[in-house]
């Protein structure tokens, strides 16, 4: 009984068609339980598996991770090589089970300063997926939503210089398409687990709309469940737009 209660429920939900998480709490999670921070990485890598699977299967259109800031620069180099090598691994491995998961690979950020191994794996992953049509998970990897604005600022006034279009002309629309996010629609749903309250720079001009769900839970035990709960919520507010 309770369990066709909560499938009834599920039928009628709506789904957002683009999520975006904020992957925080891993150092956390991996403290309490006397790990090393790096142990919460990899713990992360799986709980988002589990959630872009999830994500697919529940017909989520576009699902954006924030996996590594312009800011977590800033950590130990112990970390960030940790942090870098599971990304490697994780791509390695999603590129090899490609065929079974058929889950498109999108990256925003500037790749440029990541490793040529790490590049070559973006490169490939995006390069071998881009026909599959179901969910598209875009990576947010050494991504800074204000450096983003920035690099969409000079891009447009490099345009402007070759005589491409003029200052004035420049709409919102337009800038959208200068983004990392260029063709994806914003997201409606911004989940940040970890107990933070901030956005710590992630898509500061994509969310200026997005309804935010904050929740205690550290990335690594996030799951399908969690990401219901925060679907529930959404379907619980009322967005207005400025209107009434
Ligand atoms: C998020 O978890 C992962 C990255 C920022 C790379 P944290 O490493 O920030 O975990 P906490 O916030 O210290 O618990
Ligand atoms: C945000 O988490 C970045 C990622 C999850 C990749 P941080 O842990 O870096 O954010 P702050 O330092 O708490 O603001
Ligand atoms: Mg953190």
């Amino acid at each position: 009984m309770f369990f066709k209660k909560k499938q009834k429920a599920l039928a009628e939900r709506k789904v957002p068609t683009h999520i975006a998480i904020v992957m925080d709490g891993n150092g956390r999670w991996a403290r309490k339980r006397g790990l090393p921070r790096q142990a919460g990485h990899k713990v992360g890598a799986e709980a988002f598996r589990t959630i872009a699977n999830y994500a697919k299967s529940i017909g989520l259109k576009y699902l954006t991770v924030y996996a590594f800031s312009t800011e977590n620069w800033k950590r130990s180099e112990e970390e960030v090589n940790a942090i870098m090598e599971l990304l490697e691994k994780y791509l390695r491995e999603a590129i090899a089970d490609m065929d079974k998961n058929r889950v498109k690979f999108y990256f925003f950020g500037d790749l440029s300063r990541l490793s040529p191994e790490l590049q070559e794996e973006a490169r490939i992953a995006m390069e071998r997926s881009k026909q599959y049509e179901g969910v598209q998970v875009n990576f947010c990897l050494n991504y800074g939503g204000r450096a983003e604005v920035v690099r969409a600022a000079q891009r447009f006034a490099q345009d402007c210089l070759d005589g491409k279009c003029r200052p004035e002309d420049l709409t919102e629309t337009h800038f959208s398409e200068l983004m990392y996010s260029a063709g994806v629609p914003d997201p409606e749903l911004v989940i940040r687990p970890g107990g933070e309250l901030r956005t710590s720079n992630f898509l500061l001009w994509q969310s200026a709309y997005a309804e935010y769900y904050f929740t205690d839970v550290l990335w690594p035990q996030f799951g399908p469940k969690d990401l219901e709960k925060a679907i529930a919520s959404f379907n619980e507010r009322k967005r207005r737009f400025g209107g009434v």
